[in-house]
């Protein structure tokens, strides 16, 4: 087989990247490892910046998420007893739309399918070949069938576990992380938002998030122990941690129900440069992943699809260079910006395991400054909205 761009990994960059390209006449062909439920099961965040947003309406896919995504004119930081509401109009001309990951995904092969876009579900053994020559290859077996791919670019959207990263040799690659020592627990349930905005809420016993998908679809997190297992977690010993985290108002308030889905996440900053090599470009998880704080994995993933359909488009126009030269330096410099709001977020509104009296004093003077000081809230603001690409 043969295609132009070659895309490993059907989850919402390489969906996005082979929509956005096939719009321009670009030919390619998604390989995923999974099967399209198991990647349509998995939930993730839902924050989309307006960039992301653009992006869907661009790619024609934005009909539901117009109709049912809820648009966000601010958030609430809570700490302690103090509540800091950051208007994002107050601040910057942009909102922020509260629609699944999950349904992005959902709308994004839809659209695929309709236009007939080859996805290759339950590929194994992937291998990236000759990326460093202008004559780049990807085999892999489906059906026991050994099947070679070859074409011009491939398109690294296979998440942190895939071999996109991994083809890059060790020396030429560089790797920066940070592992924090506590993870996420989050529940979904069937029960309406306890706020109209989301709530990030730290206390003495941790940090909470109240999320939410729809009017009767809530999504809410406790930070737990790295040691902790799901199955030890009832349902009412979570709903009593989250309200023991969030205002009183809001805690008095609390519709709580049965969970439909409870899992843990770890937190990891990490940052892998360069995310271009040869006719190889690196996308979303498989080149950075930030800690969940602020929401910027799917979208820091769509800014760098936007760059590489940008610098792949222009080149098949009219074989422009410059944004494919330029890919990696371009996207890590927004990448790395989203690292530092997530990391500084992260850092504000969680208790660290062994935090120091001055650490912990560090974290109420910066939110004492953030809730008396409007450029701090308008910094804020900006990064949570979405840089500009
Ligand atoms: C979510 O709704 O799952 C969510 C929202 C905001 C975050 C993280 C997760 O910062």
């Amino acid at each position: 087989m043969r295609t132009q761009v070659a895309i490993i990994g059907g989850g919402p960059s390489g969906l996005l990247l082979s929509q956005l390209l096939h719009l321009q006449g670009i030919d390619t062909v998604v390989l995923e490892r999974k099967t399209k439920d198991y990647v349509l099961g998995r939930i993730r965040a839902g924050v989309l910046e307006i960039g992301l947003v653009n992006q869907m309406r661009a790619a024609g896919v934005a009909e539901r998420m117009d109709k049912e995504g809820i648009i966000h004119h601010g958030t609430v930081i809570s700490y302690g007893d103090d509540q800091i509401g950051i208007n994002f109009s107050d601040h910057v001309d942009a909102t922020v739309m509260v629609y699944g990951q999950t349904e992005v995904t959902r709308d994004l092969y839809a659209a695929r399918e309709a236009m007939n876009g080859k996805i290759v579900f339950d590929v194994e053994g992937v291998q990236i070949n000759d990326a460093d020559t202008d004559a780049p290859y990807v085999t892999y077996t489906v059906d026991g069938s050994e099947q070679r791919l070859d074409c011009d670019y491939v398109a690294g959207c296979d998440g942190f576990h895939g071999v996109s990263r991994q083809t890059i040799p060790a020396e030429t690659r560089r790797e920066y992380e940070k592992v924090y020592p506590f993870g996420w627990l989050g529940i979904l349930s069937e029960t309406p938002p306890v706020h109209d905005e989301l709530i990030y809420a730290s206390s003495d016993i941790g940090f909470a998030l109240c999320s939410m998908r729809n009017a009767n679809l809530s999504r809410y997190y406790v930070q737990c122990d790295l040691s902790d297992k799901v199955e030890n977690w009832s349902d009412a010993a979570f709903w009593d941690a989250l309200k023991r985290r969030i205002p009183e108002e809001h805690a008095d308030n609390l519709i709580t129900g049965p969970s439909i889905e409870k899992s843990i996440a770890p937190l990891r900053s990490f940052v892998s440069e360069p995310m271009k090599w040869g006719r190889l470009f690196l996308c979303g998880d498989a080149a950075h992943i930030v800690p969940p704080t602020g929401a910027k994995g799917l979208n820091t993933a769509a800014s760098d699809v936007h760059y590489l359909s940008q610098a792949l488009i222009k080149f098949y126009d009219n074989g422009d260079q410059a944004g494919i030269d330029g890919y990696s330096a371009k996207a890590l410099a927004r990448v790395w910006k989203a690292e530092r709001f997530s990391w500084w977020m992260t850092s504000l509104l969680h208790r660290f395991p062994g935090q120091s009296d001055f650490d912990f004093k560090m974290q109420q003077a910066e939110v004492a400054f953030l809730k008396d000081n409007a450029n701090a809230q308008a910094v804020l603001a900006q990064n949570y909205v979405g840089l500009p690409y």
